[in-house]
């Protein structure tokens, strides 16, 4: 599907790109990892060719690109970037049909497209098609921002760290569904990132680089098992150490300290909070600061209610567990639960933390590398 054959580029003096050699399948979800500055986005831009390479070839569908229509190419490429870019003079569907607009689709066909994607992230056409990004959370714009990228119906879907400014717990949230959205679509997927956890749950092929080169090019589980340098293990998260017990438990691993607010909290004082901090929902105490369950963006517009504390609002409830728990009773919580998070209680039923699909990862991977002393 997407294959590069001895890749160079470079600026200046700088290598940046060395000889590049990988092939991507088609309905792969490859994620390219490494340090800043080891070519990952030049490597991404050189396949819509926002960036050509000095030497080698790069073929997309069996098709050597440098003979293509860049133009063309482009739009038959979604691209995702961090910083989201929507246009934030257009409306939500505005934004989202930018690309069929330009490809003459007709107007219904982008209607019926616009609201069938935003359905399949939760976020209904009659809501939100007619706002404005400025009125939309941070996790909900860059929901846009993929929904933009997937409009057209592109074969492939290039997306440069998009979840990268975004919290913990939407960034959680988010990936779930940007793994949905893989499995329901069959689309060639190559995500950026810098973080291994998230390549560890995204990726069905993860391409580790160095310096411009591939230092290895794995699955999740071969790379856990098996990696192939210190650079790659060091990215893996911290290793414990040997006096460690190996019975993880919830507190080893969860994510502390996550935004919390009072019941007493205004609503609007609360929406602001979660504008500001670009998350989708927040966690709600009592007086006493025990925990009394989670308020999110969809519920508070829901109740229609602008006015008046939080805690006037249905207040869903998340799963929870204790931090002395068991590791794997709170992974077997939060996989037969449909949260995305499992919220981490201290024996006095204050809130510690969050427990993602993400700590699972890590906490995996800190006990495969448990006890070897560094
Ligand atoms: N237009 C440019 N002119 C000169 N050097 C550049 C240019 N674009 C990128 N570079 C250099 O090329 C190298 C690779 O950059 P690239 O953006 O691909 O890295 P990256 O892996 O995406 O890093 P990050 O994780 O920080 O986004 C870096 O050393 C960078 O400074
Ligand atoms: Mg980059």
């Amino acid at each position: 599907m997407i294959e590069f054959r001895n890749v160079s580029k470079s600026y200046g003096k700088d290598l940046v790109l060395d000889n590049l050699s990988f092939e991507i399948k088609e309905g792969q979800f490859a994620v390219l990892i490494g340090q800043s500055g080891c070519g990952k986005t030049t490597t991404l831009k050189s396949i819509n060719r926002l960036i050509e390479p000095d030497s080698g070839h790069i073929f997309v569908g069996g098709k050597e690109i440098s003979n293509t229509d860049p133009v063309k190419l482009r739009r038959s490429i979604g691209y995702v970037i961090q910083q989201i870019g929507l246009f934030p003079n257009m409306t939500i569907a505005q934004n989202i049909g930018v690309v069929p607009k330009r490809l003459k689709y007709e107007k219904e066909e982008i209607l019926r497209i616009t609201r069938e994607l935003m359905d399949m992230v939760g976020l209904s056409y009659e809501e939100y098609g007619h706002k404005y990004p400025s009125e939309l959370s941070g996790g909900q714009q860059q929901r846009i921002g993929v929904l933009r990228a997937l409009a057209a119906s592109p074969s492939i879907v290039l997306m440069d760290e998009p979840f990268g400014a975004l919290d913990p717990m939407t960034r959680s949230i988010l990936q779930e569904e940007i793994i949905r959205l893989h499995k329901k679509l069959n689309k060639t997927f190559v995500f950026v990132t810098h973080d291994m956890d998230e390549a560890l749950k995204l990726a069905d092929i993860i391409i580790f680089m160095d310096k411009g080169r591939i230092l290895q090019m794995a699955t999740p589980e071969e790379m856990l098992e098996n990696p192939t340098s210190d650079l790659i293990r060091s990215f893996m998260g911290k290793r414990i150490s040997d006096s460690t017990p190996v019975y993880l438990t919830v507190s080893d691993f969860m994510r502390p300290d996550p935004i919390s607010v009072y019941k007493s909290r205004s609503i609007r004082e609360c929406t602001a909070i979660m504008a500001r901090r670009n998350i989708d929902s927040l966690l709600i105490k009592n007086d006493d600061d025990t925990y009394a369950g989670v308020i999110t963006v969809n519920g508070i517009k829901k109740s229609g209610k602008t006015t008046g504390s939080i805690g006037e609002l249905p207040i869903s409830q998340n799963t929870i567990s204790y931090v002395t728990e068991d590791a794997s009773e709170a992974f077997d919580k939060l996989l037969n639960s449909d949260n995305d998070y499992v919220v981490a209680l201290n024996e006095d039923d204050t809130i510690a933390g969050i427990v993602t699909k993400t700590s699972m990862v890590r906490a995996m991977a800190d006990a495969l590398w448990g006890g070897d002393g560094s």
